[in-house]
Formats: structure tokens, C-alpha cells, sequence
């Protein structure tokens, strides 16, 4: 099978799996796992903040930081297609009483000027916006890596109308990379960043959230309160260590390969770029017409499994399963199904 689905089928290492088996553990609820601090510590030093904790997943993470940047009855502004609106089961509503206002943006991209105007000065009669959440690369709108210049902008804009800023940063090894960017460097403009380790970087599983040392200790008592203490978990921060070292670098070939996917599936012309541009290792085709769910599954029969995240929406994305020969195979299958749609 060649699995376009997502980055998360990605299985481990073998460097993972050696350093899981090798991995010296304690109590991480005790905070006395050393593989885990190690992990925290590494994350940190990386995104350029005080503290990191880690996390089972990044929905966890998120909720963490929107719990803690927001009271109850406060919103959080999201872009419509984040991850944080569309994906983590009204979290922000469940478990934090947080309601969540979504902009449109422009391929993901919320402009400053745009954000200003959602902030503008509000009446007693309407809730406080606390927190704006941005999402780099960002999933949906074709995996769009933000550029820097852009990012501060917006994330100025927030703090200038008191906001906390929170980056969904699931991908951003992938924004650095295809930005030439440092982590660090894109998460500067934020109060927290998550970061998932089981995208494309192949850990089995495991998130994590960073910021400052005060911010960390509050994230210590949220992921308790919504039961994410984890005990001998260093197994896992062992692969998130190896992810985090070694598997950095290779994202670029991802991100070249999606570039070749896209552009021999949009030569014939029966789809095109929904967003128009490949950025990292996300592809979203629009396959006008609609009619993806069938041809997703006309192509899994095939031996290609694919994204059908809308009725006229397919996602593709590369990861570490995906070679130049996957590639060329889900070129000639899907590129065949997409012609005969488009003929029917
Ligand atoms: C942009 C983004 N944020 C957050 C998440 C949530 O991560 P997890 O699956 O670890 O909860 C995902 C997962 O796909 C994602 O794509």
C-alpha cells in the first residue's frame, strides 16, 4: 500500500526502537524519568523557551495552552480550518468553557490587519478575546509555512490587543525546514508552542508543549487535571529524542517529493492546487466536480490510500514510507482516476 493518508502512519526507527529498549526510566508524574527530562530539556533548548513538558498527543497540548491562556467564558481566535476548530472535538467548549471564534484566512494565513479588526475594543457585553491560535505549517490550507515576517506581524497584532499567542506548531519542523527558518526563530513571537513528534519526525507518539518556566508549571497541573500523567515514559521520550536529532533534515526530501506529486497530478488537468502552492509535505488537491470519497476509494483498490477530507477536497502527504517509486505509482493511479472523472 502506498499510504498518502498522513505523516502520522509513520512508523519508528530503527534508532528509535533501540533507544526505547535502551531507554533508562523512572516516574514522570515524580518527575524522576531522565530520558523525559532529557527530551523536555532538548525541546526547549530547540524552540528557544525557558520549559517544555511532554505530552501523549498534541490535541492534549493545545487544550492545555488554551485552558491556560483563557478563563471560562473568554474566546480563543482560530483560523477556520485549524486543527484546534475543525479536529479536537470542541475541546476549547468541553474542558476549558472557551468559545472559539474562527476567521477566515487566506490559504491559513491570517493577515495583521485582518486579526486587528476581529480584536478590535469590545463592548462589557461581549466576551474577552484572551488568545489567538496559529497554525504553522498549517494542515488543511495545503500545509502552508508561514513566512517569518508574516507570523510576527499577526502575532503583534494579537499582543497588542492583550492576547496570548499559541502556536499549533504540529508541523513545524516542517515550516523550518521549508522556510530555512529556525524553530526557535518561528516560535519567538509566541507565549507557547506544541509540537508533535509522530508526524513526519516518526515517533510512535508523543507531543510537546514549551514556554515560559511559570507557564510549564501551570501545563504540569492542566495535563494532570485532564489525565495525562504518564509514568515510565521515557520509552517514548526516547524515540522523541532520536526524532527530534535525526529525523529532522530528511522532511526536506518530503516536501520534494509533494512538489513532484503535485505537479504530475495537476499536469493533466483534472485537479489543481486547492491552496496553489506545495510548501512543505501536504498536498490539497481540488477535484472540481466533487466525488473524492469514490475516487479515494476507486484508488485505495488500487493500492493508494488517500485523504478525502472534504466532497471536493483530497489531501495528500509524503512522509518517510513515501519514495520517489511511490511517488511515480501514485502519480500513474491517481492521475488515471483523476482523468476519467473528469471525463465521465
Ligand atoms: C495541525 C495539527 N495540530 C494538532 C494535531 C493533533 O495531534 P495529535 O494527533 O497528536 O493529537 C494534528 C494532528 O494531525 C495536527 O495536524
Amino acid at each position: 500500500m502506498i499510504d498518502l493518508r498522513s505523516d502520522t502512519v509513520t512508523q519508528p526507527t530503527a534508532a528509535m526502537r533501540q533507544a526505547m529498549a535502551d531507554a533508562e526510566v523512572g516516574d514522570d508524574v515524580y518527575q524522576e524519568d531522565p530520558t523525559v527530562r532529557r527530551l523536555e530539556e532538548l525541546a526547549a533548548d530547540l524552540l528557544g523557551k525557558q520549559a517544555a513538558l511532554f505530552f501523549p498527543t498534541g490535541t492534549m497540548a493545545n487544550q492545555a495552552a488554551v485552558h491556560l491562556h483563557c478563563r471560562p467564558g473568554d474566546e480563543a481566535v482560530v483560523e477556520r480550518l485549524a486543527h484546534s476548530h475543525d479536529w479536537e472535538n470542541a475541546g476549547a467548549a468541553v474542558l476549558s468553557g472557551v468559545q472559539l471564534r474562527a476567521v477566515d484566512g487566506e490559504a491559513g494565513i491570517i493577515d495583521a490587519a485582518a486579526l486587528a479588526e476581529v480584536l478590535a475594543p469590545r463592548t462589557e457585553l461581549r466576551s474577552r478575546i484572551s488568545l489567538v491560535i496559529l497554525e504553522n505549517t498549517h494542515n488543511m490550507a495545503g500545509g502552508k509555512a508561514w513566512p517569518l515576517a508574516t507570523l510576527s506581524e499577526t502575532a503583534a497584532a494579537a499582543r497588542a490587543a492583550g492576547a496570548a499567542v499559541h502556536l499549533d506548531g504540529a508541523r513545524l519542523p516542517n515550516a523550518a525546514v521549508a522556510t530555512g527558518t529556525s524553530m526557535a526563530k518561528l516560535s519567538a513571537p509566541f507565549d507557547s508552542v506544541m509540537i508533535s513528534l509522530s508526524k513526519g519526525l516518526s515517533a510512535p507518539a508523543g507531543s510537546v508543549l514549551a514556554g515560559s518556566g511559570a507557564f510549564v508549571r501551570e501545563a504540569r497541573r492542566v495535563r494532570g487535571l485532564f489525565g495525562g500523567g504518564m509514568r515510565q515514559v521515557g520509552v517514548l521520550a526516547a524515540a522523541g529524542i532520536v526524532a527530534l536529532e535525526n529525523q529532522f533534515e530528511r522532511l526536506a526530501e518530503d516536501h520534494r517529493r509533494a512538489s513532484d506529486l503535485a505537479e504530475g497530478l495537476t499536469a493533466g488537468g483534472g485537479a489543481s492546487l486547492a491552496y496553489g502552492h506545495v510548501d512543505s509535505n501536504i498536498v490539497v488537491l481540488d477535484v472540481s466536480g466533487g466525488g473524492v470519497a469514490a475516487l479515494a476509494a476507486r484508488a485505495a483498490e488500487r493500492g493508494v490510500l488517500c485523504g478525502a477530507t472534504a466532497t471536493d477536497y483530497m489531501r495528500l502527504v509524503t512522509h518517510r514510507h513515501i519514495d520517489d517509486a511511490a511517488v511515480t505509482t501514485a502519480i500513474d493511479c491517481l492521475g488515471g482516476l483523476l482523468a476519467e472523472t473528469s471525463s465521465d
